[in-house]
């Protein structure tokens, strides 16, 4: 089948909404897996370490100056940008949002001065809260697991589109 740019394709005998439901629930396992067997940690979130996780997080700052802005953080996990901005002196007003009521439970707990919101990306809803400067992800399109290749393209594709697998 030859893929056309901008259009979602079915898997045989699934429908789209199923395949990506069935996707987003094999990826927020895998990640509430590793948040049960590391606790609050790089690894709890999937990352090997510290280091990693924050040259990531300092090539995505570098998207802008996020001094007085507004940013969401995207798969936000236990919110450890939260950590690194205060770190680096970043004064800006943060909210994060995650698939994962585990994960959100968690970093509400470890910064109750922070906002969280349990959402789901691809719910296709525009809530106030995400009226940002800037959007930021790390390490949302990173576990494809025993997902079809192409449905795993069409969901990252409708990630990066900010399109709801429903239209
Ligand atoms: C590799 S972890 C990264 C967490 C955090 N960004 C960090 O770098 O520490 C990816 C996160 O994306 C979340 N996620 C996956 N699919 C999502 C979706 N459709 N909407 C919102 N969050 C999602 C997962 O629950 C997980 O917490």
């Amino acid at each position: 089948m030859k893929l056309l740019p901008g259009r979602l394709y079915d898997s045989p005998g699934m429908g789209k909404t199923s395949m990506f439901r069935e996707i987003k629930t094999v990826c927020q396992d895998y990640y509430e897996s590793k948040l049960e067997q590391y606790g609050d940690s790089p690894h709890g979130v999937d990352w090997a370490d510290t280091d990693s996780q924050r040259l990531r997080f300092q090539i995505l700052c570098g998207v802008g100056s996020l001094e007085g802005k507004k940013i969401h953080d995207v798969g936000c996990g236990l919110g450890h940008l939260v950590d690194f901005l205060a770190d680096n002196g970043v004064d800006c007003e943060y909210v994060g949002s995650d698939i994962s009521s585990k994960m959100i439970n968690k970093a509400k707990r470890r910064l109750p001065e922070a906002q969280f919101h349990v959402a789901d990306i691809l719910d296709n809803t525009a809530p106030d809260w995400m009226k940002v400067d800037y959007v930021i992800t790390s390490g949302l399109f990173n576990v494809k697991a025993d997902n079809d290749r192409q449905a795993w393209q069409q969901f990252v594709e409708a990630m990066v589109r900010g399109e709801s697998p429903l239209i």
